[in-house]
């Protein structure tokens, strides 16, 4: 199987081929992703939910990303492996640097960031020192408080115009990939045909160019309320490997999101 880099990615964005991205924190569910053919693994700082037990990613720290992207990293024979700025690791373009620098020596080939155009200085400085960066918008957890919940976000025309301007700018700034979470299906199609970058969905519709969900939802093991745009992959698999499989080549063929996954 052949190692899946940022070019990778942008190749099957320019050949209008879709990619799947899944979350992963431990080296055993890693390397069974990885083996599956999921093209991006993200140790998404939702392990604060799923691992820890938290109702929001807040509690998250960044010496809980190095961790779980350092088992992550020894056992990824072929994806693109992303890491998550924590909470407040956006605070200044200094601590954002400092925070990239701990998780790309765990492992890490790249990091992600929550937050809008403000970030542009941050994305920018990270990007100038060989960081590649993916710019999260649309719902951003690590807000959910100012939000008033998990809640779908650029549904007026002005807040849509709104996350299609500051995509625009945080790739303009060097992001290499964008994140949209929770958004209407035709914002994130709008999105990723605005873009020469990869856009990444979850909630965002079938129209982005990759789509990525949390381990524990394709597994059907995540407890509470399960979001709209969730799909239990386990439930006609034989196994988890198989049920990575299934995720897999359902994104691929354009099975994965279904109308009815989308907002
Ligand atoms: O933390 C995470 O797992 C994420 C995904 C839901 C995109 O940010």
């Amino acid at each position: 199987m052949k190692t899946v880099t940022l070019s990778t990615l942008q190749a099957y964005k320019r050949a209008g081929e879709t990619f799947s991205c899944l979350t992963a924190y431990d080296a055993s569910f890693a390397h069974a992703a990885s083996a599956a053919g999921i093209d991006v693994l993200l140790v998404g700082d939702s392990l604060g939910m799923v691992l820890q037990g938290h109702s929001s990613t807040l509690p998250v720290t960044l010496e809980n990303i190095r961790y779980h992207t350092h088992c992550v990293a020894r056992a990824n024979p072929h994806s693109l492996l992303m890491a998550d700025l924590p909470f407040m690791s956006n605070a200044t373009t200094e601590r954002m640097l400092e925070d990239a620098a701990v998780l790309m020596r765990a492992g890490a080939q790249m990091v992600k960031v929550e937050g809008e155009a403000w970030m542009a200085d941050g994305i920018r400085e990270l990007t100038r020192r060989g960081v590649p960066v993916c710019a999260h918008l649309g719902l951003t957890p690590q807000t959910v408080y100012q939000l008033g919940g998990y809640k779908v976000q650029g549904r007026s025309a002005e807040q849509a115009q709104k996350i299609l301007d500051d995509a625009r700018q945080l790739v303009e700034a060097g992001a290499s990939i964008i994140l949209l979470e929770c958004v209407p299906s035709e914002l994130g199609q709008a999105v990723a045909e605005a873009l020469d970058v990869p856009v990444i969905g979850i909630g965002a519709g079938p129209g982005t160019d990759g789509q990525i969900l949390v381990m524990h939802d394709i597994l059907g093991v995540s407890s509470g309320i399960k979001p709209r745009f969730v799909k239990n992959f386990m439930a006609e698999a034989n196994d988890i490997h198989d049920a990575f499989r299934r995720y897999h080549t359902d994104v691929k063929e354009r099975r994965f999101p279904a109308p009815e996954h989308g907002f």
